[in-house]
């Protein structure tokens, strides 16, 4: 018997099933990697309960056959590595990286014999893999036509998540639903799923999207709750174009026991590669205001005319603005041209370095430094890839010649000029090669209709904020009405999940009765009372922060104080209490000082919070200058009261939060005056 064993094995040496194991430095996660049947397959495991189940690994190529059905393990490595970084700015400034890593070496047993490895690292805060394909005879130049990766989810859990697969304009502005696995279409990452006994949360996204298509998620088939990768096309229909040597992204499982864990996330800044900017020092966090809501509220065009926004004069005033209340930055949308007509249409009309008459760009250049504002430098592209790289040296060379060194990007388009997809790999290329040239001429960036958000950061932390959700403009003109007061808060626990978010949160004149009849509920409006808008600066985390609202309307307001006041750069970030689509809490402290900003927010029901104050430091007198809905206040029908209070607290108080509904608070703790300022110790956040 033993012999014939033994020889089964001689014969068929490669087709035995093998299995490998590696766990999180906690011991918690751990992901098994196994062949069965010649075929590749993961699963991942959290206190010995299964998350995922064994799903299958594989590609599908044009002109050549799928690498995926007579696969086996022909080696493996293990490694360690804890290291902790810090951040140039960020939610957290310390980060620690701390994983067990496993190298699987795979080989096809027959055919041409094709290899690849897959690296796999399981950290206590989730996994993550990829595959990295060597240089080798059988697979030089290769065109991939579906990446085979799945997600069998082992729990019919509860998922949060915007479509992928209804095309039309700016396809990531969507509003968030909510629904069992086994019922999802396609849908974006990061997608945040809650198990049914709600014991684990569990995050599915990608990290380090590098000369790859984006990853979207097609839901299962036929009664299963397998979610399979959709990789966005070049418009002839290949996903990704590439030679070996070649890595994919990382696709990333982020786990957490409760929902308030998975904020701040930092597995994907885990996965990216440290920073290539070697000197930092001009990339500053910063608020601003712009030449922007008048636009979108129909005030002010873009265009050239009687309207137009972006004039010198205009401009100035904005600027005198920034300084007199302590902003870095002013944004003037609509100097260049290109606006006139259908700008979505005429994309390949924009100049990026040629001003309408009315806007003197090198005297507004001069002025707002004379100021120590920045101008924000702004340019929509609506999806005119090449009309854009064209001109991208003499444009970038230009700006940085006049001192101008933040720019807000745009691509309002549903495909290119060439028919690729928004997602494609062409463009994913196209916004990387911005960043390289953007870090060239020390510019900073703020792109909105953006690629997801997979870290990019971490290597070039020029790449400060993007947008990539439905923002604060639908609430001026969408269709639906506006965002619903639930919005930021699945916001919070999904898209902020990946990354900073450019919402433009601080609209006061919430029913526009400044500019016109006060809006009904019919028609676009904020659903989000005045204090829930401050609220925002603390909850949505973004290193550029606007005040959106006309600087008209923030004359005469006790509550533009907190806009004046917040931070924008953080040395760690607390997630109190939070439930996805209800409320939530969050606590930062402010970089390098010892003051912290809390924020609380909730949908369309009021609500009432006890927060211990535990967070601050011991031994110390804090004066806590409380901004809280007013007397009355509720979206609805009456979103405007505030209430401002002070009280002193320390580490051992609490303070009663009541959120009206669709309401906020927002509440800034300084130091007690007469206290020593020196800031605490910075601690090294997640993965501990
Ligand atoms: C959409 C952006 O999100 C918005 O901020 C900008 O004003 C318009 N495009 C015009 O570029
Ligand atoms: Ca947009």
């Amino acid at each position: 018997m033993r012999t014939f064993v033994l020889a089964a094995l001689l014969m068929f040496p490669l087709r035995v099933d093998a299995q490998l194991r590696v766990a999180s430095p906690d011991r918690r996660n751990v992901v098994v990697v196994g062949t069965r049947e010649g075929t590749l397959y993961y699963a991942v495991q959290r206190d010995g309960r299964s998350l995922l189940t064994p799903s299958r690994l594989g590609f599908q190529f044009r002109g050549q056959p799928p690498l995926r059905d007579s696969l086996g393990i022909v080696d493996s490595s293990r490694s360690t590595f804890d290291e902790t970084w810090t951040q140039p700015w960020g939610e957290v400034r310390r980060v620690r990286n701390h994983y067990n890593e496993l190298k699987v070496s795979v080989q096809e047993n027959n055919g041409p014999k094709r290899q690849f490895t897959l690296a796999v690292r399981a950290f206590n805060d989730g996994v993550a893999f990829r595959y990295e394909f060597p240089a080798q005879p059988s697979l030089g130049e290769f065109e991939i036509m579906d990446e085979l990766t799945e997600f069998a989810m082992a729990d019919n859990s509860r998922a949060w998540s915007i479509p992928s697969n209804r095309p039309r304009l700016d396809r990531s502005e969507q509003l968030y639903s909510s629904q069992p696995v086994s019922t999802l279409d396609s849908v974006q990452t990061p997608i945040t799923m809650e198990t049914l006994d709600g014991k684990t949360f569990i995050v599915l996204h990608e990290a380090n999207l590098v000369n790859y298509a984006r990853m979207n998620i097609r839901g299962p088939r036929m009664e299963s709750r397998t979610l399979r990768v959709d990789l966005a096309p070049h418009a002839d229909g290949v996903k990704v174009r590439g030679t070996t040597p070649f890595v994919t992204p990382w696709r990333t499982i982020q786990v957490a026991d409760r929902v308030t864990d998975l904020s701040p996330s930092v597995l994907g800044l885990n996965l990216n590669p440290p920073s290539v900017i070697a000197e930092t020092d001009w990339i500053k966090p910063m608020k601003y205001v712009g030449i922007w809501w008048g636009m979108h509220i129909g005030t002010m065009t873009w265009s050239s005319g009687a309207k137009h926004g972006a004039t010198t004069e205009t401009t100035k005033h904005y600027i005198d603005f920034a300084a007199k209340n302590g902003f870095g930055g002013v944004l003037v949308e609509g100097w260049n041209i290109g606006w006139d007509g259908d700008w979505i249409q005429n994309r390949n009309a924009f100049s990026f370095t040629q001003a309408y008459p009315d806007y003197d760009i090198v005297e507004l250049a001069r002025y707002a430094k004379s100021k120590r504002v920045h101008l924000i430098v702004h340019n929509e592209t609506s999806g005119g890839i090449q009309n854009y790289e064209r001109q991208i040296d003499s444009a970038f060379s230009m700006y940085e010649h006049l001192g101008l060194d933040a720019i807000k990007s745009g691509y309002v388009t549903d495909m290119t000029s060439e028919g690729h997809s928004h997602w494609s790999q062409f463009m994913v290329n196209h916004y990387r090669h911005v960043i390289e040239k953007a870090a060239q001429h020390h510019i900073m960036l703020d792109v909105h209709e953006p690629i997801h958000d997979t870290g990019e950061r971490r290597t070039y932390p020029n790449m400060m904020s993007r947008e990539g959700a439905r923002g604060q403009e639908y609430n001026a003109w969408s269709g639906e009405g506006g965002n619903p007061p639930e919005h930021e808060t699945i916001l919070f626990f999904t898209r902020l999940l990946a990354g900073p978010m450019d919402f433009t949160p601080g609209i006061f004149d919430i029913l526009r009765t400044k500019t016109g009849p006060a809006r009904t509920n019919e028609e676009s409006r904020v659903r989000t009372t005045l204090a829930k808008q401050l609220a925002l600066y603390v909850v949505i985390y973004s290193p550029l922060q606007m005040a959106a609202d006309l600087p008209e309307n923030y004359e005469g307001q006790p509550a533009f104080q907190f806009i004046k006041d917040v931070a924008v750069d953080w040395d760690t970030s607390r997630v109190i209490d939070g439930k996805i689509g209800d409320y939530v809490i969050v606590a930062r402290r402010q970089k390098n000082s010892p003051q912290w900003f809390l924020g609380a927010i909730t949908d369309e029901q009021a609500r009432t919070f006890n927060v211990p104050l535990t967070f601050l430091e011991r031994g110390r007198s804090y004066t806590a200058e409380i901004y809280a809905d007013g007397p009355g206040a509720n979206w609805l029908t009456n979103p405007t009261p505030v209430a401002i209070s002070r009280r002193t607290v320390t580490r051992n108080s609490s303070l009663r939060i009541n959120l009206a509904r669709g309401g906020g608070q927002a509440i800034r703790i300084r130091p007690a005056s007469g206290a020593p300022a020196a800031p605490p110790p910075v601690p090294a956040t997640r993965n501990p």
